[in-house]
């Protein structure tokens, strides 16, 4: 089955077909990504009416050009994945009016995929994939969230942060010292050249039991810290390695956490702070100490992308798992309202 998948949710154009038939890694054909970075920077976040309208022009053309990386037709294609939900709504709608017209004009099925579903499956797409049941850090610009993965689609929420997103916490750390937006992987660079231990940052809420996060107080705490300083290049890159070297420590402290307490030692970690050099040499160091692993997506499919989407949507359209022609998108979703895949429930119409 060969499925167009279509990711719109924010500030990231993505499209790929993914093929069933073809084992691990070959499955994906082709995929590419346009990035609005350029687009938003100017105004230091996402404008969500910005985002919409150029999803709007990048969007058909980059469909064009994936199909024709991927040396197929439209006419090849066996159905439609797009991301429905959670994200920004203008933008959301863009993706969803494609892909159903898409799926309409082709007579295949379309299913509108859960964007935190797509990132925390994308590892299974990389050869050797992890079988459920397993342990999910969700880690990316709007959510961190521990998830235990009892089979694909059942998913059981064992933790999640109280304020920031890791994510978040690196790009408002990053632009507090003055890097341009959006400063993660910036902030991550700059770490690399900076001297461990100079500078010592909490490790919020590791000093009692639970799997919650908290990121804001470390967002100040770097405040001040820069606040504080002689500002020069030198110190912001020993503050970057000390604020990067705290979330680190704090999401490893609490992922060993969830894989005890899930009885577990298969740790699969995705969305954009997964492709963090320190994080996944970390996890990679505390899933193997347990006789297990952690399995990362390629750090280009850690960051929005289409890939992901086309491959959840895949297992679900494969399940025989779509909806009608409707244009619906699901702003705000939880994922564990998510129907098991395999197991059809009523909201999954054929
Ligand atoms: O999953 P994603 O592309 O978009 C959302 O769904 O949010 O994640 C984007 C987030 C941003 O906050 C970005 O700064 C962060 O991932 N990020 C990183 C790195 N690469 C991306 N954070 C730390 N280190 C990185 N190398
Ligand atoms: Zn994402």
């Amino acid at each position: 089955m060969r499925v167009l998948g279509i990711e719109t949710s924010c500030d990231e154009t993505g499209v790929a077909v993914y093929d069933t038939a073809l084992p691990g890694s070959a499955g994906l054909r082709a995929h590419a990504v346009y990035s609005q970075i350029a687009l938003h920077a100017q105004y230091g976040g996402v404008v969500p009416e910005l985002a919409s309208r150029d999803h709007v022009r990048k969007l058909l053309p980059l469909v064009r050009q994936t199909l024709a990386e991927a040396d197929l037709k439209l006419e090849d294609l066996d159905g439609v994945a797009y991301t429905a939900g959670p994200g920004l709504v203008g933008a959301l709608l863009v993706g969803a009016g494609v892909a159903r017209s898409l799926a309409w004009a082709l007579e295949v099925p379309a299913v509108g995929v859960h964007h935190m579903e797509g990132h925390l499956l994308a590892p299974l797409m990389e050869d050797d994939p992890p079988e459920a049941p397993f342990v999910a850090l969700l880690v990316s610009g709007g959510h961190t969230q521990l998830v235990a993965v009892d089979a694909i689609g059942s998913y059981r929420l064992l933790g999640e942060t109280l304020d920031d997103a890791a994510g978040e916490a690196f790009d408002k750390t990053a632009k507090v010292m003055g890097l341009p937006y959006p400063g993660g992987p910036q902030l991550a660079a700059l770490a690399a050249t900076g001297r461990p231990g100079v500078y010592k940052f909490s490790r919020p809420m590791t000093d009692r039991p639970g799997l919650d996060f908290s990121f804001s107080g470390l967002k100040t705490q770097v405040m001040l810290a820069w606040r504080d300083s002689d500002q020069s290049d030198a110190t912001r890159a020993d503050i970057a390695r000390g604020f990067e070297d705290a979330v680190v420590d704090t999401l490893a402290i609490k992922c060993e956490r969830a894989l005890e307490a899930a009885g577990s030692d298969t740790l699969v970690i995705a969305g954009g702070v997964g492709a963090n050099k320190r994080l996944r040499e970390k996890l990679h160091d505390i899933a193997g100490k347990r006789g297990g692993r952690a399995c990362f997506p390629r750090p280009a499919l850690c960051t929005d992308n289409g890939a992901m989407i086309a491959f959840a949507g895949a297992l679900r359209l494969q399940a025989g798992q779509y909806e009608t022609a409707a244009v619906k998108v699901t702003p705000r979703w939880d994922m564990a309202t998510l129907p098991v895949v395999g197991e059809t429930k009523p909201e999954f119409q054929q």
